[in-house]
């Protein structure tokens, strides 16, 4: 039987997940591929560690190098994660001639140009199905199932700490800091949770997801982000009773009168989605990403966006892919994404969204009538307003107005305005709604 040498750089999670897929499903991916993978080396930190998978002891170095300069190693796989280590091990094994698979999306988000331009150069393959949403096969599906077709929206929840933050939050009516709490002891946010909770690991997947649909060479800092931390249980409250789900979502558009004028925007923030969408039925951990496309139509695509298992399912799915490239003597099969940008991004200001608005106002008589002048002034059209009763006399009072269809900036002026009057008592809360 033929055999293809792969190298694993780190054994933590997804490459302990990696490992045992590789030996349980052994006899299938034989089946499949025709041939067998055979693991030649694992790199790890520290070799003495206790391991939830037995491997011959003999494989594991600290040296990612060894990999990299083993000619039975012909795919180089990076588990290691962060930009740094991960980017010195992938270029010298580009450089090397090596195929990499990866699952690091920070890493791809910031050095991607660089990486794709050295592959190219040497010919070779890098797949990365596990950097955006885990086990959920959307790179496979926008790089293949869909490279007849021309997207022209992704709706994605690709963080899925913040997602099982937001349901506790929808469910349990629990403030954030508590839904935090309870995400880090069951293990779906880690201690220092600011790279998920800001928005910023769904804005890297963004920029990952944007580039496959839409030709769009963008940077994690490009997108628009903003995260979850603002977000009250009454967000929620409110947002039943306007019939919609809180979600924080990853979007990423053709954007202009006919379906796009060659821009696109993307942005990741908490937004209202319609209680019915498919999207609102994403509970907990769990990630999705619904495509648009122009032939045919919208695609739901949902599963685990992490953990060993799910995450190592791609990246073993990945090995498949690029050793069938290999034994069949065609690496660069499918061309890596264009060096040069074909859209450019819609700057954020123009951007077009309803809006949901929680002011905090003193109960005076006109304060209504003023905040709607200034509001239509600024070109805002009103869909629907509700005001509850204060708590206690003199206490201001949550007004709550969803606009229809409004321009970014002229949305931010106004809110600027209403924010300076004497009447308004604290910083308007602005949440953007999306017809998913
Ligand atoms: N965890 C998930 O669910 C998930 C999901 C999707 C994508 N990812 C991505 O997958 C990658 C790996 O994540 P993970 O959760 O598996 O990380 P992890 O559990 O922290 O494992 C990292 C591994 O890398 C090894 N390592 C660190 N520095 C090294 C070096 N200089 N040389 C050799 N080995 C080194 C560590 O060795 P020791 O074991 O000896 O310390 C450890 O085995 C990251 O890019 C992450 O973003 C993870």
């Amino acid at each position: 039987m033929k055999e293809v040498g792969i190298g694993i750089a780190g054994f933590g999670t997804v490459g302990g997940g990696v490992l045992s897929i590789l030996r349980s499903h052994a006899r299938e991916i034989e089946a499949r591929l025709g041939a067998r993978i055979v693991v030649r080396r694992v790199a790890v930190r520290d070799p003495e560690k206790e391991r939830a998978i037995d491997l011959d002891r003999s494989l594991l170095t600290t040296r990612y190098q060894d990999l990299v300069e083993d000619p039975t190693v012909q795919v180089v796989v990076e588990l290691v994660g962060g930009t740094t280590e991960a980017r010195s091990l992938v270029l010298a094994a580009l450089g090397a001639g090596k195929h990499v698979v990866t699952a690091n999306k920070a890493l791809l988000a910031f050095h991607g140009d660089e990486i794709f331009r050295l592959a190219q150069e040497k010919g070779v393959d890098v797949y990365y199905e596990g950097a955006v949403a885990g086990g959920v096969p959307v790179i496979r599906t926008l790089r293949e199932a869909l490279a007849s077709d021309r997207i022209q929206a992704i709706h994605g929840i690709v963080n899925g700490t913040t997602n099982f933050i937001l349901t506790s939050m929808a469910e349990k009516g629990e403030p954030l800091e508590k839904a935090l709490a309870e995400a880090q002891r069951l293990g779906y946010a880690e201690a220092d949770p600011t790279l998920d909770v800001s928005g910023g690991d769904a804005a890297q997947k963004l920029c990952l997801l944007a580039q496959l649909a839409f030709g769009a060479r963008l940077a994690p800092q490009d997108v628009l982000t903003e995260g979850i931390m603002g977000l009250l249980p009454e967000d929620f409250a409110w947002a039943k009773e306007f019939g919609y789900a809180l979600k924080l979502l990853a979007v990423a558009r053709r954007s202009g009168p006919n379906g796009g004028d060659g821009l696109i925007e993307a942005r990741v923030h908490p937004a209202f989605i319609p209680g019915d969408s498919m999207l609102a039925g994403v509970r907990g951990a769990m990630n999705a990403v619904l495509l648009r496309s122009e032939a045919l139509g919208p695609t739901l695509l949902f599963g685990q966006g992490a953990g060993a298992m799910p995450t190592g399912s791609a990246v073993v799915a990945d090995i498949i892919d690029l050793s069938r490239n290999l034994l069949s003597g065609s690496p660069g099969r499918v061309p890596l994404p264009p060096a040069a940008s074909l859209v450019r991004l819609r700057s954020h200001a123009e951007i077009r969204t309803g809006y949901y608005l929680r002011f905090s106002v003193k109960d005076a008589p006109g304060v209504l009538a003023r905040i709607a002048a200034t509001l239509a002034r600024h070109g805002i059209s009103i869909a629907a307003v509700q005001q509850r009763e204060h708590e206690e006399e003199g206490a201001p009072v949550p007004l709550v107005i969803v606009t229809h269809q409004a321009r970014e900036a002229d949305l931010r002026s106004a809110i600027g305005e209403i924010d300076a009057y004497d009447t308004t008592a604290a910083p308007t809360r602005l949440i953007r709604i999306e017809q998913v």
